[in-house]
């Protein structure tokens, strides 16, 4: 959506304050022995308690109220029995409706101690992420935001998963436009002030193939490599940075 007025500044900021709240909630929970159920379990409660209602579930009936993905697992990831091992990269992604309005975000972070490329890989993820925020200037094109991203991911030495994308948001979870995180040439779209939409790279360490496990969800890398995603809802600004949606 593009916002034009005050009330809808106000919803999309009230979505995407419970959003970020609940990423802050799971986050806290992670641990190594507890289970992907149990988190989920912990955002269902918070959605509730707030009046808020699960995108994913909302728009696409989905086996959970967000998606966890670890390691090797890039998004998508149902929330089942898989237990935190120490070590492993464990991606949050909550997308939430309030009040009419979407909002969508999420981060990677480790179950006890990782090594030092899976922390590498996470810092290098939210700096592509904070690029290509700071791309998203009025007067850019998207494709100025995907070059952003893709060149901080390069000079630290991890790939871009370039079938994964961003997207538009707002009055549904997914809307157009579709947001590259690396200079496609379709993506041509120029911002302007209240334009709403996701910023979310996902890196791997390895090499830039995906699969579909079986589950018919879960989106992980061919070569088992460890991904990280991180992810935020911004307006396009009158003039400089934009508006970050997704904070508490
Ligand atoms: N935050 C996720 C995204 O933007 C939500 C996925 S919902 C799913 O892709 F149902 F497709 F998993
Ligand atoms: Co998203």
């Amino acid at each position: 959506m593009s916002v034009d007025s005050p009330e809808q500044l106000r919803g999309l900021k009230r979505a995407g304050e419970l959003v970020a709240q609940t990423l802050r909630v799971l986050r806290g929970a992670v641990a190594p022995g507890v289970s992907t159920l149990e988190l989920d379990r912990l955002a269902a409660e918070t959605f509730a308690r707030h009046g808020a209602r699960s995108g994913p579930i909302l728009t696409y009936a989905y086996p959970g109220s967000v998606c966890i993905s670890v390691d090797e697992e890039v998004v998508h990831g149902v929330p089942g029995d898989r237990i935190l091992r120490p070590g492993e990269l464990v991606t949050l992604d909550v997308a939430a409706e309030l009040g009419g309005y979407h909002a969508d975000a999420a981060v990677t972070v480790p179950v006890g101690n990782v090594n030092a490329p899976r922390r590498r890989l996470i810092k290098a993820t939210r700096a592509a992420l904070a690029e290509g925020i700071r791309a998203a200037q009025p007067g850019a094109s998207l494709r100025d935001v995907g070059a952003a991203i893709e060149r901080e991911a390069r000079r630290r030495g991890f790939t871009v998963l370039r079938e994964l994308t961003g997207h538009g948001i707002g009055y549904a979870m997914h809307e157009d436009p579709i947001v590259f995180n690396w200079a496609a040439p379709e993506a041509k779209t120029r911002l302007t002030p209240g334009l709403v939409f996701t910023i979310e790279p996902m890196l791997t360490a390895g090499r830039p193939r995906i699969v579909l496990e079986r589950d018919g969800w879960t989106i992980r890398t061919a070569d088992r490599a460890p991904s990280a995603h991180e992810e935020h809802t911004i307006m396009v600004s009158e003039a400089g940075d934009p508006l970050v949606l997704t904070v508490a």
